[in-house]
């Protein structure tokens, strides 16, 4: 076990000092306050929220109703500016939307109604004016064989179930081959098993594909069969509470003893005040806590 204190100049980062054998981060989330500015008030969403995403991850964002997930992501897309601190992605900073980030929502009608599925996928590509439509077609063909719906390209979304069109919005977004894939609790929506079935699909995509990823649940199981690290984050406004290696669990561990003990554990962390203390069991769990001090945050790591 290593103790690392941060620097004077601010709070210590999610995962730093365990990873300094890697390349640079794609995205550095860096000090970031969001807030919204209501007629009456401002809502402070997040509160200098610090983490990094390197190439090929899957990160997760884990917190509570409220506590500011979508609210990073649409910062993360470009569409809403910090208040404080700062995003980048390869080096340069985030200011607007662009291709190189493409994010999937919860909601089923994300799709257009009147074009059919490889219309969807294909007005995306064309309309960003990086190739012809014959590139495009192929482009678009080669993701929806990929998400398994190769029979369905020429039908129309109403006639797709919830976990089809979710396949569509999935394939839409890699066809773009974005720099990172933003995804905003995207299962949500579906049943248990539909949404069993597309954990386990995403993580195959990501196995051929291996793209990188930010995702957004607040279903502690979720985050840990599909993250390789999860943020946790605490109620409203949002800050981080600790960053969780989770890349040893799979959809086929959920029974074992470590995933029940580490989901536990996340689960007192989000939601009891409570915390459990460094040099106790979670050190066998590759939990990095974050516990503010006097001078600003320190970070433990195993
Ligand atoms: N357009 C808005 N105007 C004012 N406040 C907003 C707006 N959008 C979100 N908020 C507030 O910002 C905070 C964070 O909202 P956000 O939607 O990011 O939370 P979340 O973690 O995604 O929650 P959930 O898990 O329910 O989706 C909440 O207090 C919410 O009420
Ligand atoms: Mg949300």
């Amino acid at each position: 076990m290593s103790l690392t204190t941060s620097t004077p100049a601010g709070p210590a980062r999610a995962g730093e000092g365990t990873r300094s054998a890697q390349p640079g981060p794609l995205l550095q989330v860096s000090g970031v306050t969001l807030e919204y500015a209501t007629p009456s008030h401002v809502v402070r969403a997040t509160h200098q929220v610090s983490f990094d995403v390197h190439a090929a991850d899957r990160y997760v964002l884990l917190g509570p109703s409220g506590c500011g997930k979508s609210t990073l992501l649409k910062a993360i897309a470009g569409f809403i500016a910090p208040t404080e601190g700062e995003m980048r992605l390869d080096g340069q900073r985030i200011h607007q939307p662009g291709p190189d980030r493409v994010v999937v929502f919860q909601e089923f009608d994300q799709l257009a109604p009147w074009k059919t599925v490889l219309q969807n996928v294909t007005f995306a590509l064309l309309a960003s004016r990086r190739m012809g439509k014959a590139e495009a077609t192929e482009r678009a063909l080669h993701y929806l064989d990929k998400v398994g719906l190769a029979r369905f390209v020429n039908a129309y979304p109403h006639t797709l179930s919830g976990g089809m069109k979710q396949r569509v919005a999935i394939a839409r977004a890699l066809a773009m081959q974005p720099r990172i894939l933003l995804m905003d609790e995207p299962f949500a929506a579906l049943d248990a098993l539909t949404r069993r079935k597309m954990q386990e699909e995403l993580l195959q995509l990501w196995d051929e594909v291996r793209f990188t990823l930010v995702f957004i649940t607040h279903s502690i199981e979720e985050a840990m069969v599909v993250g390789n690290r999860i943020l946790l984050l605490s109620p409203h406004p949002g800050r981080v509470r600790a960053e969780i290696n989770s890349h040893q669990f799979d959809l086929h561990g959920g029974g074992g003893a470590q995933f029940q003990r580490t989901a536990r554990r996340i689960h007192q962390l989000l939601f009891d005040e409570q915390h459990p203390q460094p040099g106790d069991e979670a050190e066998q769990n590759n939990v990095f806590w974050l516990r503010p001090n006097a001078d600003g945050y320190f970070n433990i790591s195993v």
